[in-house]
């Protein structure tokens, strides 16, 4: 594996990639908060009066008050009984698997989820099977195989990031036994999904009871650093059980600072998933309208069907013409070949968007090589 391209963020919409600025349409600094003025000014106030870091872990002499703050104010925001804030979003279900070894006799987890969550599938200590991406059909076969009793723990993305799908929770939650737990990484759709932005379980309409939340602050609240939401009681066994909460030095100080910046930014201000959902909406019918097929998905992430190699070729081309940089990802085993998948910010202009889909549009109909790994829905 060669090092990736570098690529430097320079203005809200514009990256310096070979030496060109060009515009932006990947990523996921949803509401371009992470050049935030007043998350860099919360990073710069703690940083000069608290330091760097607490160089201990918050067990022995690091804990912090911003820690518990931070904490406080994200299980008000989501609405929820307890949050626990973890060093990046990637240990957050991590920490919750090791919060809950030895409690399931089964994991069921979706063959697309993130690399985080089948590092946690790991922890919990029991047979991990795989079911079909977003299928809740297959799930219940696989639960038939595995008959009673039986304890299980679901494992989900909720937000895929490489298609924009949301997984099914109420379907999921109808065929799954009633004391089954669903691990839900929702790293993409925090702050992104549902009416106040609580993420998948808001958007699905799925109530907390059965489901862990976890997610990243690092995506749509412009900082950094991972959370677990959910009832007390597990908040006191990650602080008891979980070694990577036990064993690590906790967010950097600053970074707790910014996150709690982007958390009051964005929950005064849902103008700006109304204006993440029009410029998202615009672009997907936009797209539709030139013959690409794009699935109806609710969030920013708007994937295209591959193309024939040719066909990508030039529309790379095509898109640095049109001074913007070519999103073309190959984004797990789902996609060997790559796709071209954009990502919308809330703060892309009209004419930003009307240029990457003006260099799209004569693609419209050009050979694809396949169909969508999966029709999303909303
Ligand atoms: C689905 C998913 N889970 C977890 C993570 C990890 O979050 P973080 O970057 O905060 O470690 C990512 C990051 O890209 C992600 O896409």
């Amino acid at each position: 594996m060669t090092d990736p391209d570098t690529l430097e963020p320079v203005r809200t919409n514009e990256v310096r990639w070979r030496g060109r600025t060009l515009l932006h349409f990947s990523g996921c600094d949803y509401f371009r908060m992470a050049r935030h003025p007043a998350l860099r000014a919360a990073a710069r106030s703690v940083l000069s009066g608290r330091g760097l870091n607490v160089a201990a872990s918050r067990l022995t002499t690091g804990n912090h008050p911003i820690y518990g703050q931070l904490e406080l104010e994200l299980a008000r925001w989501f609405d929820c009984e307890s949050a626990v804030v973890l060093p990046d979003g990637y240990l957050a279900p991590v920490a919750a698997a090791q919060a809950l070894t030895g409690d399931f006799t089964h994991a069921l987890i979706d063959e697309a989820s993130h690399g985080a969550l089948v590092d946690a599938s790991r922890m919990l200590d029991c047979p991990v099977i795989q079911f079909k991406h977003r299928d809740a059909l297959d799930l219940a076969q696989r639960l038939q195989n595995i008959g009673q009793p039986s304890r299980i723990v679901l494992l989900t993305d909720g937000l895929f990031a490489r298609d924009g799908s949301v997984a099914p929770l109420q379907a999921y939650l109808k065929v799954l036994p009633a004391r089954a737990l669903i691990l839900l990484d929702d790293a993409h759709g925090v702050g992104i999904l549902g009416e106040n932005g609580r993420g998948t379980l808001e958007h699905e309409g799925v109530d907390r009871r059965r489901v862990i939340q976890c997610g990243t602050l690092s995506k749509a609240f412009g900082a950094y650093g991972g959370m677990v939401l959910g009832v007390r009681s597990l908040r006191d066994r990650i602080l008891g059980r979980s070694r990577c909460f036990i064993g690590t030095t906790p967010l950097p100080l600053p970074l707790a600072g910014a996150a709690l910046a982007g958390l009051r930014l964005l929950g005064s201000a849902g103008a700006r998933r109304v204006r993440l959902r029009r410029n998202a909406g615009w672009f997907r019918a936009g797209l539709q309208e030139a013959g690409w097929e794009c699935a109806e998905t609710p969030g920013p992430i708007v994937r295209l069907p591959m193309c024939a190699e040719k066909v990508s070729e030039a529309v790379k081309l095509r898109l640095l013409e049109a001074g913007i940089y070519p999103p073309f990802l190959r984004y797990g085993a789902g996609s060997p070949q790559g796709a071209f998948r954009f990502v919308i910010s809330s703060e892309h202009t009209l004419p930003q968007l009307r240029a990457a889909l003006g260099a799209l549009a004569a693609y419209g109909s050009a050979p694809r090589t396949g169909t969508m790994a999966s029709k999303s829905r909303r």
